[in-house]
């Protein structure tokens, strides 16, 4: 047993999805997070600047304790080489792994849609992890930059007349190759769930990579006899790197029952691994 909290973070806020996943499944377990409000997004960057921030935001985590790192950005999740989570004193894991095993247990027809930051998808992490594990299984990638935005500003919901024709033209190439499957690879894409399902039509599985990697955590600290062991109770603190100001509407957004909890500025440039 380990009482210590799980360290979260993410370019942004939007790394607040997983939160909530987690939240669900694991009320008791303490958690920290981080969001590098000060310097989303992280989509539109390049490598060298991505795997810098991500390290500057580990060793924030790591400042504080946690018993483990869950990275819910999936640009950071796609860019980080592997050896950099592996070289780290607790358990690192990003979101491709688990959301491709959802993937390719989930399809019928071999046919799997990624979707993701312009960093993501150029990253090939997703194909990359595919290949791995399911050799017969193609991946079909589109990068959808401007579905971060959308979210940010509030055109998300069903139906929404801005996000729709968006939705339109990023999906069309994957729609037509036919997948029966789609990860949502990036924070804020399960938020726009049902815009795309609309577009994609109700035979595609939608896999939401928040969801998936917040269920492979648990299973992760579960085997490692580091889950905490109460039932409820967890509290969760929030820190940013830009003025905490725009938290509350926006983790409303993405935590749906925003029900409080210190959120706290920190000098992000204090840390690096
Ligand atoms: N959190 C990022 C991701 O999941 C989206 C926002 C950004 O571009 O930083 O890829």
């Amino acid at each position: 047993m380990n009482a210590s909290p799980i360290g979260v973070f993410d370019s942004g806020l939007g790394g607040l999805t997983a939160v909530k996943e987690l939240r669900k499944i694991l009320p008791g377990e303490d958690i920290v997070y981080f969001g590098d409000t000060g310097r989303v997004p992280y989509g539109s960057r390049g490598k060298e600047t991505i795997v810098h921030y991500a390290k500057q935001d580990i060793a924030f985590l790591l400042s504080k304790g946690v018993k483990s790192i869950l990275i819910a950005c999936g640009t950071v999740s796609s860019t980080l080489p592997p050896a950099v989570m592996q070289g780290l004193p607790v358990p690192c894991a990003g979101v491709v792994g688990a959301t491709v095993a959802a993937a390719a247990a989930a399809t019928q027809n071999g046919k799997v849609g990624v979707i993701g930051t312009e960093a993501t998808i150029r990253s090939g992490s997703y194909e990359a992890a595919m290949k791995q594990l399911a050799p017969n299984v193609t991946c079909f990638a589109a990068a959808c930059p401007l579905f971060v935005p959308l979210v940010e500003n509030g055109h998300f919901l069903k139906g929404d007349r801005v996000a729709i024709p968006v939705a339109e033209e990023y999906l069309a190439p994957i729609k037509a190759a036919g997948v029966d499957t789609l990860i949502m690879g990036c924070t804020h894409y399960p938020l726009l769930a049902d815009v795309i399902a609309e577009e994609m039509g109700s035979g595609v599985t939608l896999v939401d990579a928040g969801l998936q990697a917040a269920q492979q955590t648990k299973q992760s600290l579960a085997n490692l006899g580091l889950l905490n062991g109460r039932q409820t109770g967890g509290q969760v603190a929030y820190y940013v790197s830009d003025v905490p100001a725009r938290f509350n509407q926006l983790a409303q957004t993405f935590l749906g029952e925003y029900a409080g909890g210190a959120i706290e500025q920190i000098n992000i440039e204090d840390y690096n691994l």
